[in-house]
């Protein structure tokens, strides 16, 4: 009901009278008083002025599932939305509902994580409420050496929706990573559940800075706040990226995988560069020259041998 009162105060343009909104819910005034007394004490500002009524002042910057669901419109991911406040990490709760046989697209967040985690067991830092921390559960048919696909399909989808709500040209630095300048603003992390080389489910997780400021992070990370130099809504940009990455799912599960390889390599930050990779075989220098169709990096090193790398980490040098 309180997200019902929510949406009249977001559409009426100024103030909407107690007795409309009685009468529309079908509820009396004093239910409503009552109602707009537990929204204040959520955080919404509400003026109240006698003859006119209620008006929104302001919305709390939290994360609440009604508003991040309200028109989204998306058909998988985000049909279930579960917002937690602090969590160890969103990737366990995702993998404990993943277990729990949830629907396919369920989504979980956190407005913070004590134990958030990142590639090759790095830590994720997740100061609260200034960023998106969320994991969702994928059950897609795709044979275990595909399943990169998804992580590639995730970086166009964060990138595109980033360019959607902002004037940033955010890039993709292989194998996941967001980069802002050469300052990351999110990553993504893949991780799965398989029985028998059948893979069960698999949790894709992101991390992204929204409003963070530099102290807040660790040095050589950005925000959209850092980048843009304005403070976002979080829950318009969980939207903007729950519907790309619905678009661009939908592509994978169309077969059109190369459309997702065409937008990863237009929206690459390593391709065409010298880059040197760093995994427990050694470091390996060279130009990044393509990306197979298994999301592995091709570089082709001094002496002219190609190397596919598949895990790693890269620093670009020019
Ligand atoms: C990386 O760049 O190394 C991947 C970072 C992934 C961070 C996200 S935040 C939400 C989810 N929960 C986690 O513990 N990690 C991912």
């Amino acid at each position: 009901m309180q997200e019902r009162i929510i949406q009249f105060l977001k559409e009426s343009d100024g103030y909407i009278s107690g007795e409309e909104i009685s009468h529309r819910l079908k509820m009396s005034r004093a239910a409503i008083w009552k109602h707009m007394q537990e929204l204040r004490a959520q955080g919404y500002e509400i003026a109240a002025v006698p003859h006119l009524g209620y008006q929104l002042v302001a919305s709390p910057d939290k994360l609440l599932g009604f508003e991040i669901q309200s028109d989204l419109n998306t058909k998988i991911i985000g049909k279930k939305i579960i917002v937690l406040e602090t969590v160890t990490s969103t990737m366990d709760e995702a993998f404990r509902l993943g277990m729990e046989n949830c629907p396919e697209g369920t989504v979980v967040c956190a407005e913070a994580q004590s134990k958030g985690r990142g590639r090759l067991g790095r830590v994720w830092s997740s100061p609260k409420s200034r960023g998106l921390y969320f994991s969702f559960v994928l059950r897609p048919s795709l044979p275990l050496n595909q399943l990169a696909q998804l992580t590639l399909m995730s970086a166009v989808a964060l990138a595109e929706a980033i360019e959607n709500i902002s004037d940033l040209k955010p890039l993709i630095k292989w194998p996941n990573d967001i980069l802002l300048g050469n300052h990351k603003l999110a990553g993504i992390l893949t991780e799965l559940r398989a029985e028998s080389d059948q893979v069960k489910f698999v949790v894709v997780g992101i991390g992204l800075n929204v409003n963070a400021s530099a102290h807040q992070l660790p040095s050589g990370s950005s925000s959209l706040k850092i980048g843009a130099g304005h403070s976002f809504d979080r829950a318009k940009v969980f939207q903007a990226i729950l519907r790309s990455l619905e678009k661009w799912y939908v592509k994978l599960l169309h077969d059109e995988f190369d459309l997702v390889m065409d937008e990863w390599k237009r929206r690459s930050a390593t391709l065409k560069k010298r880059v040197r990779i760093t995994d427990p075989a050694g470091i390996i220098e060279g130009e990044a020259i393509d990306l197979d169709e298994d999301g592995a990096l091709l570089i082709r090193k001094d002496n002219g041998i190609v190397i596919k790398k598949t895990a790693g980490d890269v620093f670009l040098l020019r």
